[in-house]
């Protein structure tokens, strides 16, 4: 039972099966791209990030740095958002590698690598597990993506609903009751 007025979708949209495979794919994409004695700087966005983020991390043979930083958004003001670092993660010259969750509207994202950027990285590569394409207003480089999805709002594998459903080992979605 949803929170709101919605519930869980009973369809499975992407199994456990399809998001192990696929991740395998990137983090072999991703390791071929990255020099065998390179050191990726891992910046996990948070929260819906954490569960991909573990499980393509652990599937690149590289040396990688982790850091954590948590997006707002102000509602009032479309394409701004704020940004916390947990705790100081050094940029200047690193690897980047951006891990975030899903790519709606784009000015999240948009708005992060542009900050990440100013901060002289020797380069910025990033990774979305889902990409919601039909939603976007701005254009957003991204150099690995996971699957496509229609305009659904998705929970699982964490995703979620009001900080419900981040556990779920599949990706489902919300329907209206
Ligand atoms: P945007 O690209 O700036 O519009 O915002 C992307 C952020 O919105 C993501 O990092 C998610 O936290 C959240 N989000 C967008 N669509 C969904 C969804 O379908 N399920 C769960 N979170 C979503
Ligand atoms: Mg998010």
């Amino acid at each position: 039972m949803g929170t709101s007025g919605r519930r869980l979708s009973d369809e499975i949209l992407i199994s456990e099966e399809r998001i192990g495979e696929r991740i395998r794919e990137l983090a072999g994409e991703i390791a071929a791209e990255t020099p065998a004695d390179g050191e990726i700087a891992a910046l996990i966005v948070l929260k819906g990030a954490f569960v991909f983020a573990a499980d393509l991390l652990r599937a690149i043979p590289r040396r990688v740095r982790v850091g954590f930083l948590e997006t707002h958004r102000d509602p009032t003001r479309p394409g701004l958002a704020d940004f916390v670092f947990t705790y100081p993660f050094p940029i200047e010259g690193a690897d980047l590698l951006v891990i975030e969750d899903i790519l709606d509207t784009g000015h999240t994202l948009k708005h992060l690598q542009s900050r990440m950027t100013a901060r002289r990285p020797a380069r910025v590569r990033t990774a979305v597990l889902l990409d919601k394409k039909p939603r976007r207003e701005v254009e957003v480089p991204v150099e690995y993506v996971g699957f496509d999805i229609p305009d659904l709002w998705v929970v699982g594998y964490g995703l979620d609903d009001g900080e419900r459903y981040r556990n779920l080992k599949e990706i489902r979605f919300m329907r209206d009751e």
